[in-house]
């Protein structure tokens, strides 16, 4: 619990101090409000008196009024500065979040649901706010009152207090009760809420899919099996909860029954005077209003101490290594050294070797599953090999900075993203410092020029929800002009070409080859007929290079290759063929 505290603190930062200041206030503005009950006391007192002395009754009304303006004076103040420092810490914890996943090695993005980070940033954050801006100020308030109504009740008197507290016990065990193994419940809780929230993800975002396979809320298994898991759960949950819940509502604010027959029997044997026992029927009911807070708050607490934890869980995500003596590549030539990499524990390229010379091109084939996106996504170090070396212009990568290399190698891959924004924000995004000149040249190389043209809002279309649809060859060609745009010397294409029809495959083709001018490039594509003119052709088979060479070479090794290719061909005079049949 104190390490929890320590933490939620160290995410407040600097607005600790403001939060101290509102908890302060907000002690002052509560036990203000006590204030009014003893003045009312007072009074009754008073007011039992044969003689009543008016002045001091109107002194009793005048201070009374004070207390309850200033009550809500420091309430308001309170309330003001943890809104104040909560709506802070959630800006900065925002920003920091946004930072941090900036620094996390791709690969990380492609392991975590989406769903998960998706529910610290928004979900986790915003319960911090609740927690800090209401129920910090609001248990130290919890805490203060009781306390304080305790003393006063004693000071008047002893057994009337006790018979005050006699509930207190017994609603503290139901509250035990309550909360018992509530942290891993809790902890469950949130395990089923982000399945939850990562299969609606998946749920909304694979639609055209569901739908095409004609599959229904019903019979999409996962997003039903994780809205029933978390039906299940909380049922169970509540369950669980009910009969100590039911026990502790009620004895809490049960003290009357305690109160009145001690109170009456008090009175009655002459040992309590009327305006004692009135008091302690007014202050006796309240009294336990504070304890209905405080359970509250520990349910509160656990809960956001969750979401802290899964906050900080991100925070301390190892970020990508950076060296601590930067180096410069002399080159662009690349290399590969016995490298090996696994992800988890299976291994799925061993012991690859291979070098590309700068300003030539290198074609990965082979079969699906062989390792060749793993490679293309270990050059800008979405993962770090296991062993080996991968080293650009004799510069291991691990010591180039990530900005350098990230600046070094422009990549498309074949699941092309593009944002809610415009077609020329898109393809800027390749180079912030890039003139509408640049854009415009790009785009014409990438052969985009001619269809963004004909849209409505030219370059400035909207592209995505709400806005124009491309289609996969046109997405594909923007994604190049950004790749165009970066200019970096380093180029890898992911299958660009793969099911695109034969007019975009040209352009795209085309759009490729003056990408490519003067740059080093790795292409993986499964049309070989694409890749004949590579300056070296590397074949790989189940995570291992079976054979290098150029095309004309492996036609002469005749291995996996040639075998391919003639596949490759045969399909190709397949596809002629019926077209030829249908005119
Ligand atoms: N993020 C991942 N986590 C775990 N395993 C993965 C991941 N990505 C790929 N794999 C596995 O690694 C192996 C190599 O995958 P990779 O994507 O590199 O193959 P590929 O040669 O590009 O295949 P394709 O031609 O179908 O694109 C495959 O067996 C795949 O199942
Ligand atoms: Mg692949």
């Amino acid at each position: 619990m104190l390490e929890d505290v320590k933490r939620l603190l160290k995410l407040a930062g600097q607005q600790r101090r403001k939060l101290i200041a509102s908890c302060i206030l907000s002690v002052i503005g509560t036990a203000l409000g006590l204030v009014p009950f003893i003045l009312i006391y007072l009074m009754v007192l008073e007011l039992f008196n044969p003689v009543i002395n008016q002045v001091y009754v109107w002194k009793l009304v005048f201070w009374c009024i004070v207390a309850i303006i200033l009550k809500f004076a420091f309430m308001g103040l309170s309330g003001s500065l943890s809104h104040l420092a909560a709506y802070s810490i959630l800006y900065d914890l925002r920003i920091k979040l946004g930072q941090k996943l900036g620094t996390l090695p791709l690969g990380y993005f492609k392991e975590k649901n989406t769903g998960d980070t998706k529910t610290a940033m928004n979900e986790h954050v915003e319960q911090i706010e609740l927690f800090i801006a209401h129920n910090l100020p609001d248990l130290t308030a919890a805490i203060v009152v009781p306390i304080f109504t305790a003393v006063f009740l004693f000071i008047v008197d002893w057994r009337m207090a006790l018979a005050t507290l006699a509930v207190i016990p017994v609603a503290l065990i139901a509250q035990g009760l309550m909360f018992k193994d509530y942290k891993p419940l809790m902890k469950g809780y949130y395990d089923a809420l982000e399945k939850v929230n990562s299969t609606v993800i998946e749920y909304t975002q694979g639609m055209a899919v569901i739908k095409a396979f004609n599959q229904t809320v019903e019979s999409f298994r996962r997003y039903r099996d994780s809205i029933e898991e978390y039906d299940d759960y909380i049922w169970m949950w509540t369950k669980r909860f009910i009969p100590s819940w039911s026990v502790f509502a009620v004895v809490v604010v049960a003290n009357l029954i305690v109160i009145l027959p001690v109170g009456a029997w008090l009175y009655i044997s002459g040992s309590l005077p009327m305006p004692t026992l009135i008091l302690f029927l007014i202050l006796g009911i309240g009294f336990s209003q504070p304890l209905m807070k405080l359970t509250m708050f520990s349910s509160q607490f656990t809960q956001n101490m969750e979401g802290v934890g899964r906050i900080n869980e991100i925070l301390t995500e190892t970020p990508l290594s950076e060296p601590e003596v930067e180096q410069i590549p002399s080159n662009f030539n690349i290399e590969f050294q016995g490298v090996h990499f696994s992800y988890g524990k299976r291994e799925v390229l061993d012991d690859i070797e291979f070098s590309v010379p700068e300003k030539t091109v290198t074609a990965l084939v082979g079969p699906s599953g062989a390792g060749k996106t793993t490679i293309a996504r270990l050059i800008p170090r979405f993962w770090d090999v296991n062993a080996g070396e991968i080293s650009i212009g004799d510069v291991n990568i691990r010591d180039l900075a990530t900005e350098r290399l990230m600046s070094l190698v422009a990549s498309v891959f074949q699941e092309v993203t593009l944002f809610n924004d415009t077609i020329y924000e898109n393809i800027r995004m390749g180079n912030a410092e890039a003139t509408e000149g640049d854009v415009i040249a790009a785009a014409k190389m990438a052969h985009c020029h001619e269809f963004i043209e004909k849209l409505p809002a030219g370059y400035q279309t909207l592209i995505g929800e709400g806005g124009a649809k491309l289609s996969g060859g046109e997405k594909q060609r923007i994604s190049i002009a950004r790749a165009i745009l970066k200019d970096a010397p380093i180029i890898i294409l992911d299958e660009a070409t793969a099911f695109v029809d034969p007019e975009n495959e040209e352009l795209i083709q085309d759009a490729i080859t003056r990408l490519a001018e003067g740059k080093t490039l790795i292409i993986i594509a499964h049309r070989l007929s694409t890749i004949t003119s590579s300056n070296q052709i590397i074949v790989m088979d189940e995570g291992k290079i079976v054979e290098k060479g150029t095309h004309e070479e492996l036609l002469l090794a005749e291995n996996l290759y040639s075998r391919m290719w003639k596949a490759h061909v045969s399909a190709q005079d397949w596809k002629f063929e019926t077209e030829e049949d249908r005119k």
